[in-house]
């Protein structure tokens, strides 16, 4: 009876509630709706729609049941998380943050999918989540759009979908709430870090070259990315963005890419790798090419994520600067869990705490970082 129980505000906590009346209890989904239902005749009002809390009552019971399905006899809360796939070694942290988390010992059970960056997988996987009954879903989506469907069942069965990371561009009533990284800014910042760059090395006058090796498109990180960091070409008329091209988050796609560039651009300054995997590749690629990167080298590397390996690239001269992207994201989640099972009402949007690494400082910092 955990989540029924939390789920409930009892009007008489609550008697200066408008439209509550002796006999009726308030109930607060976990999505932020509030329904009256009255308790002697057992019809239900909301405030706002009567078919809605003909849903909102489906909802009360169907946690009811699924539970009883789901968990049997076992305490552990029954989780289930949709992930994109293990394309980045951030990916990869990422997975090992919720793992670390929700293991039976802090009382969670984890139904952990790899979704293998196929949304048909993932939607697939969502479903089975809601015909298992879990309590929770963690849904981290591969692109923006294609949700809706998915996530009105999970409603109705009242079952909570917590989003990580990326965004979706759903109704927000289809999903509790979402905790992930700022990926506007993430771009806004690497390009002040380029701009700042340039101006330090007297070549803010310069004409500057750039192309973009962009991760899955349609994800956020990657139009977030590249809105944010395209945002400061219309006030530096000496950048030029070359091209930009999808590397899927993948180092074989950053090789693919930054390859391909190479054979078609001469003269390239700048490379904007929009994850730590796909500036593995290029970096590869123009050594192949016998040219350099990095600090002392022939183009500048700007990398996404601030994983260990980027890190291990920067301090090896090969990546002038890594905007982080925070993988770690399960204490997180739990914590919002932990509210939603104590009746509290959580943060709708909650970002992660992000850094911006140059390469000067990878050696100092590297041995402190937990990713
Ligand atoms: O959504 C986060 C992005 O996805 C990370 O930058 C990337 O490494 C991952 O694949």
């Amino acid at each position: 009876m955990k989540k029924i129980g939390v789920a409930v505000l009892i009007c008489s906590l609550a008697l200066g509630l408008a439209g509550c009346g002796e006999s009726e209890v308030m109930v607060l989904t976990p999505y932020g709706d509030a329904v009256i239902r009255d308790e002697g005749s057992s019809s239900a009002s909301t405030q706002t729609q009567a078919k809605q809390t003909e849903k909102e009552e489906t909802v009360v019971q169907k946690e009811t049941e699924g539970k009883a399905d789901a968990g049997g006899s076992s305490n552990l809360i029954q989780v289930g998380f949709a992930q994109v796939g293990s394309e980045s070694d951030w990916r990869l942290a990422q997975t090992a943050s919720m793992k670390e988390t929700f293991t039976e010992a802090n009382g969670y059970k984890l139904d952990f999918v790899d979704c293998n960056n196929d949304q048909k997988t993932q939607l697939d996987a969502l479903e089975a989540f809601v015909e298992n009954g879990v309590e929770y879903i963690i849904l981290d989506p591969i692109i923006e759009s294609g949700y809706e469907d998915a996530l009105q069942k999970a409603k109705d069965a009242g079952i909570p979908v917590i989003v990580v990371d990326r965004n979706i561009s759903a109704p927000e009533e289809l999903y509790t709430c979402w905790v992930g990284s700022d990926f506007e800014k993430e771009g806004v910042d690497a390009a002040k870090w380029l701009d700042q760059y340039l101006e330090a090395n007297n070549r803010a006058e310069e004409d500057i070259n750039i192309v973009t090796i962009q991760g899955t498109v349609g994800a956020s990180a990657q139009i977030g990315r590249s809105k944010g960091f395209n945002s400061l070409l219309s006030s530096h008329s000496n950048w030029n963005m070359l091209d930009e091209q999808s590397g899927d988050f993948t180092e074989d796609g950053g090789y693919a890419v930054m390859t391909a560039f190479l054979n078609q651009y001469e003269d390239i300054d700048v490379v904007v790798c929009q994850n730590d995997n796909e500036a593995y590749g290029a970096i590869t690629a123009i050594q192949e090419k016998g040219l350099t990167c990095g600090p002392d080298g022939d183009i500048i590397m700007i990398s996404f994520d601030a994983t260990n390996g980027g890190f291990q690239k920067m301090i090896a001269g090969e990546i002038n600067v890594d905007v982080e992207c925070n993988p770690q994201e399960g204490p997180l989640v739990a914590e919002l869990i932990q509210k939603l099972e104590a009746g509290q009402t959580v943060d709708k949007i909650q970002y992660v705490e992000e850094g911006v690494f140059p390469a000067e400082t990878a050696a100092d910092i590297i041995d402190s970082r937990a990713y």
